[in-house]
């Protein structure tokens, strides 16, 4: 059985656009996939505390003992042991929530989600062979003008390198804050996108 880990980082809850276009995705993904199995994180719900010098020191000090199997580390034991990964989360201020932020913080743990070799080279040690990122964006930075400011999916995609997950894919709905633009046609499109892409992954 197939085990996708759904990271939750849509901060509007229900209202959310991000999270509708991830729901429509994760329904689409269960019906090509009957014997999937999908567990979600909500990072609202969660509320991971951020890395403080106090919280900090408590994992320095358990990662020194080796103590690897200790509750703070159960989110990066988590990550690493997923079969597929999603990550759904708004675009702000040009990349994503601080929520998401400190949970990539929580799982990015030597030895348990990447590592390194006898010469100093980076490992990867998560399972997944595929990660998708699903956001949705006030403005357009697919352009080739502003493309280079876009700093959320380009910091997934760095990530899953260091990570060891082979595959990155960004499903994003752009120009949705833009008046000129008819919202529902853009999510509609993406939509479509969801579900095909929901065939493969
Ligand atoms: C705090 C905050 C920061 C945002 N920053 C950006 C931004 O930098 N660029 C942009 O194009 N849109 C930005 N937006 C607009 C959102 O990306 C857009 O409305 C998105 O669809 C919201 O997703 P949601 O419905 O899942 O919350 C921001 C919105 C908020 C609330």
């Amino acid at each position: 059985m197939e085990h996708l880990l759904f990271i939750n980082a849509c901060v509007r809850g229900e209202k959310s656009r991000s999270l509708k276009l991830a729901q429509r995705f994760l329904d689409s993904w269960h019906k090509a996939h009957p014997n999937g199995q999908i567990t979600e994180v909500d990072l609202c719900k969660d509320r991971l505390v951020p890395q403080y010098p106090e919280v900090l020191a408590e994992r320095d000090a358990l990662w020194n003992a080796g103590q690897l199997d200790h509750p703070m580390f159960a989110p990066a034991r988590q990550f690493a042991a997923a079969d597929k990964i999603v990550i759904a989360a708004p675009f702000w201020e040009l990349s994503f929530p601080a929520i998401l932020k400190i949970y990539l913080e929580r799982i990015t743990v030597t030895d348990i989600t990447f590592g390194y070799d006898e010469q100093g080279k980076n490992i990867g040690l998560c399972k997944a062979k595929k990660l998708l990122f699903i956001t949705t964006r006030g403005g357009d930075f697919s352009r080739p003008e502003t493309a280079w400011m876009e700093m959320g999916a380009r910091q997934l995609e760095a990530l899953c390198a260091m990570y060891g997950i082979p595959s990155f894919q960004c499903l994003a709905a752009e120009g949705l804050d833009d008046i000129r633009r008819d919202k529902e046609a853009i999510l509609a499109e993406a939509m479509g996108r969801a579900d095909a892409l929901a065939e493969v992954f």
